[in-house]
């Protein structure tokens, strides 16, 4: 067994974190980096087999399951339209599941509502899009994040200020000015100030540069190792199954397709052919041919390019 409470997901790289291990978030419970998953209890929060759709229209999940352990990562990857969105709505009580249940840490959640009410409960959401207000300040944003909070708000914003330096830097600025990256920290920082117990992303890294993509990817891991559970929808799917604890692929209908830990679904061949774009390319011929499509018509052929560098670290800016 690995001495690193983490396990082998995620990034290893201990330089992207606080040195001594643990993220910068105020743990759950004083139990270490990482909580451990009840042994062969229920999850921490499950969406179990749901069915439903939108107001009185069709079913747009089909006896969907997505579920997350207390500080772990869960990814949920599938085509456009598959309901991702669709299943995260669900678990955080924007749509009506007519057969299947929301529960969290054993508590049947289904029914209840108005959506804030499962802020209260401890859950956070950032939907993919309008998650922040572009008129108001960075500052306001986080405040806003906090309406349900009567306590000082101010650790809470300062931790937030931690994990994303830049917010500090921009804090008097309107977030709708930032950059794409920033915003989605405006986002993730938004929904951290309630001190949630889970978090859910819809597509955190939507629209965002891959050395920006890895930094947040980086955030996150560092959030769930304070014991927070992070549930995240993710376009992309190869980079988040790398960090992912457990891996959901839904496709059309709001249905599971496979399900595994992120390291079994990135090496199912049929989960990389159909939803990772191809199979790992073979590297014992580093030449590709195809047919031109313009005069004149000939077969060519184009050198793949070389292996990504290694990981650059970078601040997010
Ligand atoms: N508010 C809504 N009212 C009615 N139908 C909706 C609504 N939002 C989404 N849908 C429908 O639900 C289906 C699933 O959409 P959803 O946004 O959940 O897919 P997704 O997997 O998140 O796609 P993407 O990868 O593009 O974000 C689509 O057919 C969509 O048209
Ligand atoms: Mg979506």
């Amino acid at each position: 067994m690995s001495t690193n409470p983490y396990g082998d997901h995620g990034n290893k790289d201990a330089s992207i974190t606080n040195p001594h291990g643990q993220g910068t978030m105020t743990p759950i419970e004083d139990t270490g980096p990482a909580v451990p998953p009840a042994p062969g209890g229920p999850p921490f929060l499950i969406g179990d087999t749901m069915t439903g759709g939108y107001g009185k229209g069709p079913n747009i999940l089909h006896e969907c399951t997505i579920a997350v352990e207390k500080g772990e990562i869960a990814v949920i990857v599938g085509p456009n339209g598959a309901g991702k969105s669709t299943a995260m709505k669900a678990v955080f009580g924007m749509l009506n599941v007519r057969e299947g249940a929301v529960k969290l840490d054993g508590e049947d959640i289904t029914k209840l509502s108005p959506p804030q009410a499962r802020v209260h409960k401890g859950m956070g959401f950032v939907p993919q899009t309008h998650n922040i207000f572009t008129s108001m300040t960075v500052e306001e944003n986080l405040e806003m994040g906090a309406f349900i909070r009567t306590d000082d708000i101010k650790q809470t914003m300062e931790q937030v200020y931690e994990l994303f330096p830049i917010l500090r830097d921009k804090r008097n600025q309107a977030a709708g000015e930032l950059s794409g990256g920033q915003r989605q920290q405006v986002a993730v920082g938004r929904a951290l100030m309630t001190q949630p117990t889970v978090l859910m992303l819809d597509e955190p890294t939507a629209g965002v540069s891959p050395i920006v993509m890895d930094e947040l990817f980086d955030r996150i891991i560092e959030v769930a190792r304070t014991g927070i559970s992070i549930l995240m929808v993710e376009q992309n799917a190869r980079q988040a199954l790398e960090i992912a604890d457990k891996g959901y692929v839904l496709v059309q209908g709001g249905r599971n397709a496979h399900t595994g830990t992120g390291k079994e679904l990135l090496a199912d061949p049929e989960v990389r052919a159909s939803f990772l774009g191809g199979a790992e390319q073979c590297c014992v011929f580093p030449y590709s041919f195809f047919w031109s499509p313009r005069p004149p018509l000939r077969w060519t052929c184009w050198k793949r390019p070389a292996p990504k560098p290694a990981r650059r670290r970078v601040a997010l800016c």
